[in-house]
């Protein structure tokens, strides 16, 4: 089976980036990190990339610019990086519609919560304030909406009576490091089967 092509996309950090990679690195992820894309010239997780020598670039949003002209740019891109997934690892842009439907269930994403309780920002104080018992990180394709797209992989943790949104942050993201490569991997060996909604695991 050939390996997959992967642009990784990120705004920070980047640990689910690092986690993706070190899974790639070991071999267990049928797949390469192509390239590295982010809309901000100062994330920190763009050494993984320096150091590993992986090619990245960074696109700014220009005045001028719309949604879909700015991702228009993206798409060029990676076409001629022949990209097979996009893998959204804090990435803080809300992808535009020509994206999604040129990339419709090869774009993934990971959020820190248990869709659809808390899309969008803040997700980890969201459940914190709300006061549920469990909450945790969801692996989902990518569609029109904010974090709606069909879900592949949930991972729970308990909100404990004295968390923060800080304490609560730390144990979800220990579980998006273990969810996000499981699902990578998953599509990269074509097992991941997308029915409406479903996803299934074949
Ligand atoms: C992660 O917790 C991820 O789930 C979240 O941003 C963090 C990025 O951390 N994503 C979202 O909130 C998307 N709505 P990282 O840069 O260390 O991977």
């Amino acid at each position: 089976m050939k390996r997959k092509r992967i642009a990784v996309f990120i705004s920070g950090r980047g640990s689910n980036f690092k986690a993706i990679l070190d899974e790639v690195k070991r071999g267990v992820i049928n797949g390469e990190i192509v390239t590295v894309i982010s809309d901000n010239v100062d994330a920190e997780g763009l050494q993984f990339a320096v150091e590993s020598g992986i090619e990245y670039k960074v696109f700014l949003k220009q005045p001028d610019d719309s949604r879909q002209s700015y991702f228009e740019r993206i798409i060029s891109y990676l076409q001629e990086c022949n990209t097979d997934l996009i893998c959204l690892a804090g990435f803080m842009k809300i992808l535009s519609k020509n994206i999604v439907d040129r990339y419709r269930n090869r774009i993934l994403n990971i959020h820190p919560a248990l869709l659809p309780s808390f899309p969008g920002e803040n997700a980890q104080a969201q459940a914190v304030e709300h006061g549920v018992k469990f909450s945790g990180c969801t692996v989902h394709f990518i569609d029109e909406g904010v974090d709606s797209g069909p879900i592949v992989i949930q991972e729970v943790v308990p909100v404990l009576d004295d968390d923060t949104e800080h304490t609560l942050a730390s144990r979800i993201l220990e579980k998006e490091h273990r969810a996000y490569p499981l699902a990578v991997k998953l599509f990269c060996e074509d097992r991941l089967l997308v029915k409406g909604r479903k996803v299934t695991r074949i």
